[in-house]
């Protein structure tokens, strides 16, 4: 300890930043939980999805959250779920996502930041983190899983995916 030259300042600043990370460490494991028990048993511990059964969400969640109409698309799946034919990283789904409208707007905004930004290969290219008013928007719009999959055909289009 007698070796450590820090400042009172560069003391405070390290506080500061070590605050900062553990805030967003946290944020990150909320999300990670709701997914570990809601999402995991069909899209995989690490979101890299299965064949048949479900898509990756390593990549396309973080391309959806930098758009408007990509981050509407999130919210309405996990709130209207998704039904029907897909295509994600040259892979074919078609399923049935059940709803988690059951989950609260701020469980279901944790989600959103850990799919969005936590997983591995997922960048939402700096865009802003997903809010419980947000999911709460959304669920002002109930869509059916149909109409959720069209949506994503659109989004997937303008993202060039
Ligand atoms: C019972 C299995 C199952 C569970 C549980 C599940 N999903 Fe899904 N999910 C699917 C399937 C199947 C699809 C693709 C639906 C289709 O083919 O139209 C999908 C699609 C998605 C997509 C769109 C991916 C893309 O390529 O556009 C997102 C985002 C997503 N799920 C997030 C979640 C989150 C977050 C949770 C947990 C809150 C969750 N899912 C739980 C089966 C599941």
């Amino acid at each position: 300890m007698k070796r450590m030259t820090f400042t009172a300042r560069a003391t405070a600043a390290m506080l500061l930043a070590l605050g900062m990370t553990g805030a967003m460490a946290q944020d990150m494991s909320a999300g990670k939980a709701v997914f570990s028990s809601n999402c995991a048993v069909c899209h995989q511990a690490a979101g890299q999805g299965q064949d048949g059964l479900a898509p990756a969400l390593t990549t396309y969640p973080g391309r959806y959250a930098s758009t408007e109409a990509g981050r509407k698309l999130l919210a309405h799946v996990v709130l209207n779920g998704m039904v029907g034919a897909i295509e994600n990283g040259g892979k074919q789904y078609n399923g049935n996502m059940p709803n988690f409208r059951a989950l609260s707007d701020a469980e279901l905004a944790d989600v959103l930041n850990y799919i969005a930004t936590g997983l591995s290969g997922a960048s939402a290219g700096g865009s802003q983190p997903f809010t419980a008013d947000e999911v709460k928007a959304g669920r002002a719009q109930s869509l059916t899983p149909a109409e959720v999959r069209r949506q994503r055909a659109d989004v997937v289009r303008e993202a060039g995916l």
